[in-house]
């Protein structure tokens, strides 16, 4: 054998392994969640890789993970209802149990074919949100897979979209702002229908006959503190980096850009709706 294919079956060994490990890395569908609701419209596709909802005139479907998260680093690629998607909402979220519940929301409002959808996001603290911002995304979710990271720590929780941050909720607790930390939670994933309210503020409705609407998940990764049903909880792997992860300059800089040429709505600026002011965070972030 000459050098020449040596080298390159070592290279294409090397991209073997590789590829194996990517397999083997991603979490199965499988043994991370339970599918909730939906009667037989979720459907968990090639050996755990891959994961779809739907929603038609009767219903949607929804899912939920197994384990429970107390702080974490989690990703997931979402690729959302193509064409005509108005009316339908794919929520995508964090949320303990009660009705002083936490919870950390991304909610994605379908449109018409080829307007834009509206990335939503919330924080609830001890049952209460009204923090929501609204942003356009500065690519087409339908056409491709796309990652929704929530990163959630003792500092903050950081939204990012393909690794750029979106919004930062600070953990403000030294100034009388309530911040998740101690209510585990549990990560849920829905599609339905709400044409009351979705698109154009209700103003488009839910085409039934372009049902059934899908969308579709793969590549979930998490790092995570998990809590188990004794209440112990247990952090893997390391929790070092992500624990202790902050936005950086460069995180700043990004948010600020996303917010000056995406951002459509943010309750912080709502004068209407806060004639007495803002709630407190507004200002401290
Ligand atoms: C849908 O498209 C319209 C027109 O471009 C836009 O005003 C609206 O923000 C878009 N998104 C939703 C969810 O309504």
């Amino acid at each position: 054998m000459n050098i020449q294919s040596c080298v390159s079956n070592k290279v294409i060994a090397a991209s073997l392994l590789l590829s194996l490990l990517a397999v083997v890395a991603a979490a199965d569908f499988n043994k991370e969640f339970d599918i909730t609701w939906g009667d037989g419209r979720a459907k968990i596709l090639n050996n755990g890789q891959l994961l779809t909802l739907s929603l038609d005139k009767t219903s949607g479907s929804g899912f939920k993970s197994k384990n429970q998260y107390l702080f974490g680093k989690i990703d997931m690629q979402l690729k959302l209802v193509p064409g005509n998607s108005a009316g339908t909402v794919t929520a995508y979220y964090l949320s303990s149990l009660g009705s002083t519940h936490d919870e950390i929301d991304y909610e994605f409002l379908g449109n018409l074919s080829g307007d834009p959808y509206i990335l939503h996001t919330n924080v609830f603290t001890q049952g209460k949100g009204n923090r929501e911002q609204q942003f356009y995304l500065w690519f087409d979710p339908t056409k491709d897979f796309h990652t929704y990271s929530i990163l959630w720590n003792p500092q903050s929780i950081i939204f990012s979209v393909d690794g750029t941050p979106i919004r930062e909720f600070k953990n403000l607790e030294s100034k009388g702002v309530q911040f998740p930390k101690s209510q585990p939670m549990w990560l849920y994933s829905s599609l339905w229908n709400a044409d009351d309210w979705a698109t154009r503020g209700g103003l488009v409705k839910t085409d039934w006959s372009q049902a059934p609407f899908t969308a579709s998940y793969r590549n979930f990764n998490s790092q995570a503190c998990i809590r188990t049903s004794s209440g112990t909880s247990s952090c893997s792997p390391s929790k070092n980096s992500w624990f202790s992860q902050s936005l950086g300059s460069t995180g700043q800089q990004r948010i600020k850009w996303v917010q000056k040429n995406y951002m459509i709505y943010n309750y912080c600026t709502d004068t209407k709706r806060f004639p007495q002011g803002f709630p407190p965070e507004c200002s401290l972030s």
